[in-house]
Parts: structure tokens; C-alpha cells; sequence
């Protein structure tokens, strides 16, 4: 397989160039790695005269990759600038655009990635302040609206005062490699989403059912485990349709 990662870091060696070589070297000697350190290039719109040299170059080798590891640092609770200002001027390459302005997918379609960012602040101060959110929240915006499909996402916490990744995140990261190693998936996961959600459910009624019928006993009697399946069944389906009512069906007409 061939991948390609993608570093839009302010550091060529930093710590979160560190974390994607950690992803890099795991993967098999079979496959093909090559890194684009996005600084080296000299970005900027095309125009209708002329497209972007560095643009072109980039985009011939992600389209010779099955695999892209967008790899771009948090900076000021966003995405670095570095990586923004490649995809800005990547949209009418990465999505076709038609009359009404829909973005739809482009020729990547059904590729895959990998996500990575870093921050400053530790994991605990991340999963309070979700200071990393929008920076894979950008990614998924752009590369999910290309048609992609995401394999995961990794956060290097904890940047601040130290010159080296953390140990912890390197076999985080070697993890990483090794599954995404030689493993093209088919499918985005969705069916995995929707068996998630139907056992959500099934836990939330149960407690919520339960303690109604302990507290109010609200269930007629005997009928308890056929009212709460029932109502499980029901609602998946009542809560899945409006769901993929407003995930898919809606997003393709507008
Ligand atoms: C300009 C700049 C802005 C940053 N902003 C944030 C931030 O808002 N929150 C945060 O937790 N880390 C922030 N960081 C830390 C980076 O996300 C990153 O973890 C750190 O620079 C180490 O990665 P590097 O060695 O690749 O530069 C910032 C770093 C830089 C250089």
C-alpha cells in the first residue's frame, strides 16, 4: 500500500513531527511512505491562468496514495495555519461543486486517513476543554466532505515544556501504524455506529425503565421485559431513520 503523510507543522523535527515518524515506522517494510513537510512548498491559489506548481506536485502524490496521515499541530485551538491554508487552496481539487453550490466528493473518493494533531495542555485539561475538537473537526470537514474515509484520530497532549513526544503517545502512535498497516477497509464504519447506538439505547432504557418501575412502578405487572424490548425496538428505529434522514438523505438534496 502506499501512504502518504502530510505535516503542516511550523517544526520539520518537532514533537508532532515526531509522533507521525512513530506512525511511519511502524508500518511494513512493504509499504510505501513518503512525508510532504508542507512548509518546503510555496502554496497558493490557482487561478484560471494558471495552477499552483507546489499544488500540482502535492496533489500527484495523493492521488498515487491509497492512504493520507493529515498530520497538523493545534495551534490557537484550531487547526495550524500551515495545513488551513493547503486546504483552502486544495477545495477545488479535493470536491466538485455543482450549480447550487453543493460541495460534493471529488476523485479521492473512498480513499482513507488517518488523523493527528498535538497540543500543549495534558490529556485530562484536552478532554475538559476539547482544545484538539476543532482541529479534527476541520479535517473531517474537508476530507470527509472529499469522500474519504477515517480511520482514527491520534492527540500528542501534553507539548508544553519538553522537547521530545512522550513515550506513552510513541506506542500509541506505533499502534497506529500497525493497524493501519496493509489494511484497507471497505466500509466507514457505519454499520459498527448504528449497532453502537441500538446498545446505547438498550442500556439507557433499562436504567431509565428500571428506575421507574422500582420507584413509580409505572409497568403493568408481569410485563416488564416486553414493554422495555418493545420500546427499545421502537425507538432505534423511530431515532436511526431521523438520524440517517438528517446524516445522509438531507445532506444529498441541499
Ligand atoms: C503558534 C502556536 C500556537 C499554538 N497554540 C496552541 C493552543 O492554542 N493550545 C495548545 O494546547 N497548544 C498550542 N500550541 C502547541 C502545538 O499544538 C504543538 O503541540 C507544539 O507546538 C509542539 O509541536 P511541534 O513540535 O510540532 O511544534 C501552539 C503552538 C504554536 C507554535
Amino acid at each position: 500500500m502506499r501512504y502518504l503523510a502530510l505535516l503542516g507543522s511550523h517544526e520539520r523535527h518537532g514533537i508532532t513531527a515526531g509522533y507521525l515518524d512513530a506512525v511511519t515506522a511502524a508500518l511494513p517494510d512493504s509499504a510505501n511512505v513518503e512525508t510532504v513537510f508542507l512548509r518546503d512548498y510555496d502554496i497558493y491559489p490557482d487561478t484560471k491562468e494558471q495552477s499552483c506548481p507546489a499544488l500540482d506536485e502535492i496533489e500527484a502524490k495523493m492521488a498515487a496514495s491509497d492512504f493520507w496521515i493529515i498530520c497538523a499541530p493545534t495551534y490557537w485551538g484550531g487547526m495550524s495555519g500551515v495545513m488551513k491554508q493547503f486546504f483552502d487552496c486544495m477545495r477545488f481539487r479535493l470536491v466538485r461543486m455543482n450549480s447550487v453550490a453543493d460541495t460534493l466528493p471529488g476523485k479521492y473518493k473512498d480513499k482513507h486517513y488517518l488523523s493527528m494533531t498535538s497540543c500543549f495542555i495534558s490529556s485530562t485539561e484536552n478532554l475538559a476543554t476539547g482544545i484538539t475538537d476543532q482541529t479534527f473537526v476541520t479535517i473531517d470537514r474537508v476530507l470527509t466532505g472529499a469522500g474519504l474515509i477515517k480511520v482514527g484520530e491520534f492527540v500528542g497532549t501534553g507539548t508544553w515544556g519538553t522537547k521530545k513526544p512522550r513515550p506513552e503517545k510513541l506506542a500509541e502512535c506505533t499502534r497506529w501504524g500497525k493497524k493501519i498497516a496493509n489494511r484497507p477497509r471497505k466500509d466507514d464504519n457505519t454499520l459498527k455506529r448504528y449497532i453502537l447506538l441500538f446498545i446505547m439505547i438498550a442500556v439507557m432504557a433499562l436504567i431509565t425503565m428500571g428506575l421507574q418501575a422500582w420507584w413509580f412502578g409505572v409497568f403493568a405487572a408481569g410485563k416488564f421485559w416486553l414493554t422495555y424490548a418493545t420500546f427499545v425496538v421502537i425507538f432505534y428505529v423511530l431515532l436511526a431513520s431521523i438520524l440517517h434522514f438528517f446524516t445522509f438523505v438531507r445532506h444529498r438534496r441541499r
